[in-house]
């Protein structure tokens, strides 16, 4: 199992590290554009191997795609990530190009490869991977949902004064600020609703909490953050390397589900050697089916600005 990860940064250092730890991965390239960088970040990752009990071969390229030939799986963290103070939408500008020119190469050297698109706003660049490539729709996977609903999780369980992993529950939506919707309706306690513990107030405090997670943490860190998202991606990489069919909220090109159309948005999908093998259809109340709508309107709004 061979993944490459584009885009050396915080969040592709850390992806590969989570990779690398869980130990299932044969080979990890991690390739960036800045001189020496993924070279340097996949050495120093190498010498925790004995520390850190895993076999996996980390290597690093400074934009030699060849070095990526036969990837089963690419992750794309390539472009910039927001100060404080911006919101996703405004890195289209810069992101746009650089993950449309990215996915090319990497199908180039791996005409088979399923791609994971993490670059922000994500579920406009994968929207644009959809639109600028010829491959099948199950092999294009946007990550963000995964990534929300840990945040949530989190937040739930500060909210109930309980371990996290005490916690189960979900964010569809898009990937922002506003679009994000918290399913504090199905989340549960070990299996008991969380209603039967929060008031609504606090319910939907936890929900906005969520929502600006990644802004809250931007404001502190001064860019934005990595550990979690870099276990995130590589939840799904392991999820579709391991063949687990397990259930995550990935940004999916939407054909009608949900009721809407020609657009990547975050829903429940299963995950398993083909990729995103099946979108999940769960039953939304009239309330959650007009937030993910209005949800919906916002991502397609920063579609437009797309250039295809
Ligand atoms: P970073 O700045 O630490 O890393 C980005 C890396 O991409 C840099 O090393 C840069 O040299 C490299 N790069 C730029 N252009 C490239 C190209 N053409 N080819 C190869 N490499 C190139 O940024 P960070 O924090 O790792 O974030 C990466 C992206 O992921 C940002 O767009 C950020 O907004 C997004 N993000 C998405 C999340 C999600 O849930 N979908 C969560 C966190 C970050």
């Amino acid at each position: 199992m061979k993944v490459t990860i584009v885009g050396a940064g915080a969040v592709g250092a850390s992806c590969a590290e989570y990779v690398a730890i869980k130990d299932f991965a044969s080979e990890v390239v991690l390739l960036d554009i800045k001189e020496g960088v993924a070279e340097g970040k996949a050495m120093d990752l190498m010498q925790t191997a004995t520390l850190n009990s895993f076999d996996t071969k980390i290597t690093g390229s400074t934009n030699d795609y060849s070095k990526t030939a036969g990837s089963d799986i690419a992750v794309i963290t390539s472009g910039i990530p927001r100060k404080p103070g911006m919101t996703r939408e405004e890195l289209i500008g810069i992101n746009a190009g650089i993950v449309k020119e990215v996915s090319s190469k990497l199908i180039e050297q791996s005409p088979d490869v399923i791609l994971i698109v993490v670059s922000n706003p994500m579920d406009t660049m994968t929207y644009l991977v959809h639109k600028t490539t010829n491959l099948p729709k199950n092999r294009i996977i946007g990550m963000g949902g995964a990534l929300d609903s840990a945040r949530f999780k989190y937040r739930l369980s500060e909210a109930l004064e309980c371990p996290p992993s005490d916690v189960d529950g979900m964010v569809i939506g898009g990937h922002s600020d506003t679009g994000m919707v918290p399913l504090t309706r199905l989340a549960t306690r070990n299996s008991v609703p969380v209603t039967a513990f929060l008031s609504e107030e606090r319910l939907n405090q936890v929900a906005e909490d969520t929502k600006v997670g990644g802004a809250t943490l931007t404001k502190l860190l001064g860019t934005s953050a990595w550990y979690a998202p870099g276990a995130a991606v590589s939840g799904l990489v392991q999820a579709i390397a391991c063949d687990q069919k397990k259930m995550f909220p990935c940004s999916a090109l939407l054909e009608g589900e949900y009721g809407l159309n020609d657009l990547c948005i975050g829903v429940p999908a299963i995950l398993g050697k083909n990729g995103l093998e099946e979108i999940v259809e769960i039953e939304l109340d009239e309330a959650e089916k007009n937030k993910i709508k209005e949800s919906a309107e916002g991502v397609k709004k920063t579609n437009s600005l797309l250039e295809i």
